[in-house]
């Protein structure tokens, strides 16, 4: 489903010191379903991975395989396409302050154009599946961390994407509300979505006994099934 080939990403230096290198020659492979950790210290370039997984930035080398479609070489008309298929959720949950919490989650279908009668029913379904079905009409402003990234994650999930790309999802939340999003993620693995969550998270990351790959310094230096937090 997903093939990571050999991929180096540098990022050039603003003074003309050596570009900072955030990934050298990464290769893994996603084959299907699969829920997938990222760890690695700050600046080991988990972020930098997801980024080129989104097309945000491009590689120096190497290829990403969506299926079967090089995601650095299809036209940027058919980038929202792709996205589309990709869902992002991030530690600072970027919801709209001034949309409820069916709003910020309606507003992308809106956006594609889609009914009132399709998106209140699949809004509404959403909504269900993460637990807010009694927060429809709050504001951010009115939930708990955990519920903000409930709302996050709703609004990641409309689509109906293959992945769900997830950055760091739990680093503003306290110890009770982070495993009650690991375990959303971990049931929207089971329903049929990849998860690929990025963290720092020892705890998580050990009580998950899913696949780990571990980044030093850009370099995958481990990749095992059912793995620990090690760095
Ligand atoms: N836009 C950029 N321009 C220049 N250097 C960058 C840029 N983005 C990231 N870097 C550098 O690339 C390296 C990897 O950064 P990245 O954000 O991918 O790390 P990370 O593993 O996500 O770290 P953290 O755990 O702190 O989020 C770091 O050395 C960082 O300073
Ligand atoms: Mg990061």
């Amino acid at each position: 489903m997903l093939s990571i080939n050999n991929i180096t990403k540098a990022y050039p230096s603003r003074t003309g010191n050596n570009p900072t290198i955030a990934l050298d020659d990464v290769s893994f492979t996603i084959k299907g379903k699969e829920f997938v950790s990222i760890v690695g210290k700050s600046g080991a370039g988990k972020t930098t991975l997801l980024k080129l997984i989104l097309a945000e930035e491009k590689p120096n080398n190497g290829q990403i395989l969506f299926d079967d479609l090089d995601i650095h070489k299809i036209k940027s008309s058919q980038l929202p396409k792709l996205r589309q298929r990709i869902g992002t959720v991030f530690q600072d949950y970027k919801l709209f302050p001034s949309k409820t919490t069916y709003e910020n989650v309606a507003y992308v279908m809106e956006a594609m154009g889609a009914s009132k009668d399709e998106i209140e029913r699949d809004v509404s379904q959403i909504l269900g599946i993460v637990g807010l079905a009694d927060r429809v009409d709050n504001f951010p402003n009115e939930l708990s961390g955990g519920e903000k990234q409930r709302v996050a994650i709703a609004r990641a999930l409309i689509h109906r994407p293959d992945i769900i790309l997830a950055d760091e999802p739990t680093g503003n939340l306290d110890p009770y509300h982070t495993f009650d999003i690991i375990r959303l993620l971990v049931k929207i693995y089971e329903l049929g979505t990849t998860v690929i969550l990025a963290t720092h998270d020892k705890e998580v990351i050990n009580s998950l006994g899913k696949r780990v790959i571990t980044l030093d310094q850009g370099r995958v230096v481990r990749d095992e099934e059912k793995g620990r937090f090690i760095l």
